[in-house]
């Protein structure tokens, strides 16, 4: 192999530059060319290519978002977009892709590669980490920092007022970064979809802490499990407790990846540049219990990734 593509697709992750900057310099030291593609797939299909080279990627390592831009592209869904993208592809040489980004980008690379035979390796680089094979994605530790650094300057002010605060983080369909961010921030309750419970157990919780005393309260809720604006009003509703709603938004998934963020994306992009050179292909790369490993992706897109039920139990425990 001589020539690779590297892109970024989907939402942007914090570490994301890290993982460019290892596949492009790994490539690199192995004398390969690499080409970055702007805008993810919709700047496959436009065309929108740059060749990297050592100082493309200098001074990113401590970068949030993608220098490389990224999208979210509907006309890469049809078959004459990945049709057009595969063209391109051929056009410009290059013979394999690394494509770091979330389990709708790695979708779309499984389609790219059985309808065209494109060969690609993908990184998972998504804040919500609900990609199955890996322990992490690249950005989530930097998201769950972002999410206590929040719920710490919100407890300044809800302890200062007696308030109870519902606070939205993201996290799509997946409680992940609910779950580790209540836990850590000491939040009271965490609401994520993985766990059903009744909001008539929220409120008792609260009152039980209201009569031993406790003055604040502040209640997790992940995007996915519900509307962070009407599990507010319900709460002051039913207790009258002073309540206020806090939808962090795309807070979260900005700022300076922090140290795991980057370790794991430099250790997962140049492991994707050495699969490609060992002529695999169809993959993704993963970190389980700090390993690296490979899977095949039609395997690892059949597989659920399920949150640890058991750091549930414990946040439950803890936020007596
Ligand atoms: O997948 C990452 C994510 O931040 C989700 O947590 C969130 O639901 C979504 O992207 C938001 O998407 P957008 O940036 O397009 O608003």
């Amino acid at each position: 192999m001589k020539k690779l593509g590297v892109l970024t697709s989907g939402g942007d992750a914090p570490g994301m530059n890290a993982a460019i900057r290892a596949i492009v310099r790994k490539s690199i030291f192995h004398g390969l060319e690499v080409v970055g593609i702007e805008r993810g797939y919709s700047g496959l299909i436009a065309g929108e290519f740059r060749e990297m080279n050592l100082s493309s990627v200098a001074d990113i390592i401590h970068r949030g978002g993608t220098v490389l831009r990224t999208a979210r592209s509907e006309t890469f869904r049809t078959p004459e977009g990945r049709g057009k993208a595969a063209q391109n592809l051929r056009a410009q040489g290059i013979e394999g892709l690394v494509i770091i980004g979330g389990d709708g980008s790695f979708r779309g690379a499984q389609a790219l590669s059985h309808e065209f035979g494109v060969r690609f390796i993908g990184v998972p680089g998504t804040i919500d980490n609900d990609i199955p094979c890996t322990d992490y994605s690249i950005g989530f530790d930097t998201a769950v920092n972002n999410v206590v650094d929040a719920i710490n300057k919100i407890r300044d002010t809800a302890t200062s007022h007696e308030r109870t605060y519902v606070v939205e983080v993201m996290g799509r369909n997946s409680g992940a970064i609910a779950l580790d961010a209540g836990l850590a921030g000491g939040a009271e309750t965490i609401l994520i979809p993985e766990i059903k419970v009744n909001l008539d157990e929220v409120t008792e919780k609260l009152w039980r802490g209201y009569q031993r005393g406790k003055l604040h309260s502040i209640i997790v809720v992940a995007e996915g499990a519900g509307s962070a604006m009407e599990i507010g009003k319900a709460i002051k509703d039913k207790t009258g407790f002073d309540t206020k709603i806090t939808i962090l938004g795309h807070i979260q998934r900005g700022g300076t990846p922090t140290a795991f963020d980057r370790t794991i994306a430099s250790r997962m992009g140049a492991m994707a540049v050495d699969l490609l050179m060992d002529g695999q292909d169809n993959k993704m790369v993963g970190i389980i219990s700090g390993q690296l490993k490979d899977f095949d992706i039609d395997y690892a897109l059949s597989q659920e990734k399920n949150i640890d039920k058991s750091v549930y139990e414990l946040a439950s425990i803890l936020a007596i």
